[in-house]
C-alpha cells in the first residue's frame, strides 16, 4: 500500500455519501445505489477522488445501516450487489474511488452470528460476542453506559446472561479477542477489495481494543494490534484508503494509529474540533456556540501534531453532526458567502478535505421543531429517557434542533420540484423547507455558487502541490474573528485569511506573512496583496499564492 510519500488519497477531495437520503431512483422514498449512479457526472464535475459510502449492506436499519446483518449482501432498499459492482465499476470509470464503511465494532442483533449465539450458552458462536452473568443484584454486569443512552448491558432471557452494546441494544458488540471474529473480518475485507473498491472507513474503531471487565472501551490495550493484523491481513500490497473513526483520538495518541511505520492506517477523524464546543455535562444536547479562539487552537494542534507524519482528515460535518453553515456560518444573508468561507479555510489546511453532500450547496440544518418529524434512533432514545427524567419537551428540541444528527440527514436538494427533486414519493424524512432557493440546480447555473467555489478548491488541490504537502504556519492564533495561516512549500508561499464573523473586521497581518501575489479564491473581491491592517468583509475569505 503506498501509505505515505505521494499517495493518491492525499491529493484527493473525498465525498461522503448517507444513500438513504442522496437520491430515490424508484419513488420508494428511499435514497438508493441507482440514484448514486445517477448522479456520478455531478460529483465528477464537482473533482472529488473518492467516495466514503455510508452502508449499503443489509441491515433492519435501527440506525439507517450502522446495525448490519449480513456483509456480504446489499439492502433491498439500496439495490443489489450488482448494482453496488455497476457504481464501483462505473466511478472508476471517472477516476472516483468508492470507500465502503466498515462497521464492526458490532453486528446487528438479526445478524445469524447473533441468532446463532444467543440462541443457547454453548451454542457454536456464542463467543462471537460479549457476554456477562448479571450482577449479584440481578442488574448489569457493570455502569458501563450506551453512546446513545441508558446502559450498555442488555439482559437475554433466553440464557439468562447480559450481553453488551455500546449503541442501541438492537446492535450488540461483536467480541474481538476471539481471533474468529477477527478472521472473519479479515476476510470479509478482502472480499470486497477484490470487487474493486478503493479502501474503508472504519466505524467507531477505536472502541474495537475494549477490555468491558475493566470498564475500559476506547483506545483499550488490545486496539493497535488488532488494527496492525488488519492491515497485514487485508491491506497489504493494496493501493486503497483507509480511514478510522475515532472520536476518542488526541494529538498525543494519533500517530498511533496512522504513523509512518505503524502499518495500521492511512488517517483518522479525530473529532476535538467538534467537541470542543459541546456542553461538558450535558454534551450535545445543550447547545453551547463554538469559540474561535478554542477552535483554532484545536485544529492548529492538529496540524502540528501530524506535520511530518501521519495525515489529517479534514471535515466540518458529516451523518452524525449539524450542518457546517448552521453551526460556524450564518443560515440567513451571509449563507452562502460564509459556506464558501468555510470551505476555503478547511479545504486548503493540510490534510484531506470531507465534503458531507449538501455541504457544497451550503445546505442547512433541518429545523424541525416537533419530535414526529425526528426518525434519529439516537434522538429518539434520548428524547424518551429525558422525558422520563423530567426534562421539557421544549428544553430537548432546543437541543435536537442544533443538534440531532437529522439535522444532516434530511434529502439531498437536487431541484426546486416537490420534496427537492429527491423522491418522487413520499421521503422518508422531511425535506428542509429551503429546498426552492437551496438546490443543486440552482448552484449548477450561477457561476458564484457555493458549488461552483467547492469545484475551485478540489481542482486547486489537484493542481497545486503546495495545497497538498506545504508546511502549515498557523498566525493571529488569539484573534477572535479571524481564522489565517500560512503554507509554504519550497519557496513557495500561501497565505489564508478568514473572518469568522458577520460584522466587518480590522485585522493587522503580522509582517512576515504579507504577501503579494495571485488571488487564488475569494468569496469577495479579489485581493492580490495583503499587508498591514486589512479591513475584512462579513466571512470574507480569501487566500494569495506567491
Ligand atoms: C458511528 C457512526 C454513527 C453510528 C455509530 C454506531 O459513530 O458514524 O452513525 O450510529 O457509529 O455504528
Ligand atoms: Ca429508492
Amino acid at each position: 500500500m503506498t501509505q505515505h510519500g505521494t499517495a493518491w488519497w492525499k491529493s484527493a477531495t473525498a465525498y461522503q455519501i448517507y444513500p438513504r437520503s442522496f437520491c430515490d431512483s424508484n419513488g420508494d422514498g428511499i435514497g438508493d445505489i441507482p440514484g448514486i449512479i445517477s448522479k456520478l457526472d455531478y460529483l465528477q464535475d464537482l473533482g472529488i477522488g473518492f467516495i466514503w459510502l455510508s452502508p449499503v449492506f443489509a441491515s433492519p436499519m435501527v440506525d439507517n445501516g450502522y446495525d448490519i446483518s449480513d456483509y456480504r449482501d446489499v439492502a433491498p432498499e439500496f439495490g443489489t450487489l450488482e448494482d453496488l459492482d455497476q457504481l464501483i465499476a462505473d466511478a472508476k470509470a471517472r477516476g472516483i474511488g468508492i470507500v465502503l464503511d466498515l462497521v464492526v465494532n458490532h453486528t446487528s442483533d438479526q445478524h445469524p452470528w447473533f441468532q446463532d449465539a444467543r440462541a443457547a450458552r454453548d451454542a457454536p458462536l456464542r463467543d462471537y460476542y460479549i457476554w456477562r452473568d448479571p450482577a449479584p443484584d440481578g442488574g448489569p454486569p457493570n455502569d458501563l453506559q450506551s453512546s446513545f443512552g441508558g446502559p450498555a448491558w442488555t439482559l437475554d432471557p433466553q440464557t439468562g446472561q447480559y450481553y453488551l452494546h455500546l449503541f442501541d441494544r438492537r446492535q450488540p458488540d461483536l467480541n474481538w479477542s476471539n481471533h474468529r471474529v477477527r478472521a472473519e473480518v479479515h476476510d470479509m475485507m478482502n472480499w470486497w477489495y477484490d470487487r474493486g473498491i478503493a479502501g474503508f472507513r472504519m466505524d467507531v474503531i477505536d472502541v474495537i481494543g475494549k477490555e468491558v471487565d475493566r470498564g475500559i472501551t476506547t483506545n483499550g490495550p488490545h486496539l493497535h494490534r488488532y488494527l496492525q493484523d488488519m492491515h497485514r491481513a487485508t491491506a497489504l500490497g493494496r493501493d486503497i484508503v483507509t480511514v478510522g473513526e475515532a472520536w476518542s483520538a488526541t494529538p498525543e495518541n494519533a500517530l498511533l494509529y496512522c504513523g509512518r511505520d505503524r502499518q495500521e492506517l492511512s488517517m483518522i477523524f479525530q473529532f476535538s474540533h467538534i467537541t470542543q464546543s459541546w456542553d461538558e455535562e450535558h454534551g450535545k444536547w445543550k447547545p453551547k456556540d463554538f469559540d474561535l479562539v478554542a477552535l483554532k487552537r484545536v485544529l492548529n494542534e492538529w496540524q502540528a501534531a501530524l506535520a511530518h507524519d501521519g495525515w489529517n482528515s479534514l471535515f466540518w460535518s458529516n451523518h452524525d453532526l449539524p450542518r457546517a453553515v448552521s453551526k460556524y456560518g450564518d443560515e440567513g444573508v451571509y449563507r452562502e458567502v460564509s459556506a464558501k468561507m468555510l470551505a476555503t479555510v478547511l479545504h486548503l489546511m493540510k490534510g484531506t478535505p470531507y465534503i458531507y453532500q449538501g455541504e457544497e450547496l451550503g445546505m442547512t440544518n433541518a429545523g424541525f421543531t416537533r419530535i414526529d418529524q425526528y426518525r434519529d434512533v439516537e434522538t429518539l432514545n434520548f428524547h424518551a429517557l429525558q422525558m422520563a427524567a423530567g426534562v421539557t419537551p421544549e428544553a430537548f428540541l432546543h437541543g435536537a434542533c442544533a443538534n440531532s444528527r437529522d439535522n444532516a440527514r434530511t434529502p439531498m436538494q437536487w431541484t426546486d420540484a416537490p420534496h427537492a427533486g429527491f423522491t418522487t414519493g413520499t421521503p422518508w424524512l422531511e425535506v428542509t423547507a429551503n429546498y426552492p432557493t437551496i438546490n443543486a440546480a440552482a448552484a449548477l447555473a450561477d457561476p458564484d455558487s457555493v458549488l461552483a467555489h467547492y469545484r475551485r478548491l478540489a481542482h486547486l488541490r489537484r493542481d497545486l502541490p503546495i495545497i497538498v504537502h506545504g508546511d502549515y504556519l498557523p498566525l493571529a492564533e488569539d484573534h477572535p474573528q479571524v481564522f489565517a495561516y500560512q503554507r509554504r512549500l519550497a519557496g513557495q508561499r500561501l497565505l489564508v485569511v478568514a473572518n469568522f464573523s458577520a460584522a466587518e473586521v480590522a485585522f493587522d497581518l503580522p509582517d512576515r506573512a504579507a504577501m503579494r501575489g495571485r488571488c487564488l479564491i475569494t468569496n469577495r473581491a479579489a485581493r492580490d496583496v495583503a499587508e498591514g491592517r486589512l479591513t475584512l468583509s462579513p466571512y470574507e475569505a480569501f487566500a494569495i499564492l506567491s
